[in-house]
């Protein structure tokens, strides 16, 4: 694997292997088994694989975590060689926003709920490091994690609304054995609340039941609710259902429904969902 720290680098390796079928998973490292499910299907599934490691300031909030946002090159260029990953490319802020164009994108309504209500501009920053990454990868596919439900819906939109010439690979979330969806920022849960963070997926699972019984929306958000603020110590910012991918309001006609929450505990949010077929119910 060859690690590549510049633009001009990478441009020249993308020259090279332009005839191969490129498959792309851009991250921000601290790589777990998430990551490393994106990187196997996209070994499967393509002759040249580039990753990405960027922690993008662009889509961090003034008080939020981008300090802190955990980082360990070391452990990430291991579990990428191991995964076949064929160019790892780590730039820094300086090489991806040389300068400020004045020129942004903005996400608009997508964006106004779920996360992008308490992380405002989180989704216009992460497209304007996907545009950037893709513009100069030039994948056939990437890959995304559906725990990122929000994030996923965003770029397939825009990338279906903009014509990228890329296909956007959905790929199931990865959980602990206990149900706890996998996620870089859970090292920052203390032992207590390791303990109670898979009650998140415990009270997704009980609303997806409940509306399964009942089909009403607002009795499996309740039940929800209730389970995160019986079980845990932490504090919901949001517990919603959703039509998926257009992020509407529960309507007869949608063939997906998110089921999708976020809570704050002492140092990290934590977010997870399930996506529910309606045929299937
Ligand atoms: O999901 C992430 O890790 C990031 O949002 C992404 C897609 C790599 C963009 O910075």
């Amino acid at each position: 694997m060859q690690t590549v720290q510049t633009i001009n680098e990478l441009k020249h390796i993308i020259g090279v292997n332009k005839e191969k079928t490129i498959g792309f998973i851009p991250t921000m490292g601290y790589l777990h088994e998430g990551h490393q499910a994106l990187l196997n299907k996209a070994r499967e599934e393509n002759d040249f694989i580039v990753a990405s490691v960027f922690v993008n300031p662009a889509q961090f909030g003034p008080n939020e975590d981008l300090d802190r946002y955990p980082r360990n090159i070391e452990h990430d260029t291991k579990l990428a060689t191991e995964a076949g990953v064929d160019v790892l490319f780590v730039p820094t802020p300086e090489e991806m926003y040389p300068f400020e164009s004045g020129i942004t994108i903005q996400v608009g309504e997508l964006s106004t709920k779920l996360c992008g209500e308490s992380r405002p501009g989180h989704f216009d920053g992460v497209l304007k490091v996907i545009t950037k990454l893709f513009h100069l990868v030039q994948p056939t596919k990437a890959y995304f994690g559906q725990k990122d439900a929000q994030q996923l819906a965003i770029i397939e939109t825009f990338v279906n609304a903009y014509n990228f010439p890329v296909q956007i690979v959905r790929v199931p979330t990865v959980r602990e054995t206990d149900g706890l969806a996998k996620s870089s920022r859970n090292v920052f849960l203390s032992e207590q609340e390791r303990a109670q963070a898979v009650h998140l997926f415990k009270a997704l699972q009980l609303a997806t039941e409940t509306w399964k019984k009942s089909k009403n929306v607002d009795e499996a958000i309740a039940k929800g609710k209730a389970h995160i603020v019986e079980n845990t110590s932490g504090k919901i910012d949001y517990f919603a259902v959703l039509t998926y991918p257009t992020l509407q309001p529960v309507s007869e006609q949608a063939d997906q429904l998110l089921f999708a929450t976020a809570v704050f505990f002492e140092k990290a949010r934590l977010i997870d969902n399930i996506l529910v077929e309606t045929k299937e119910v």
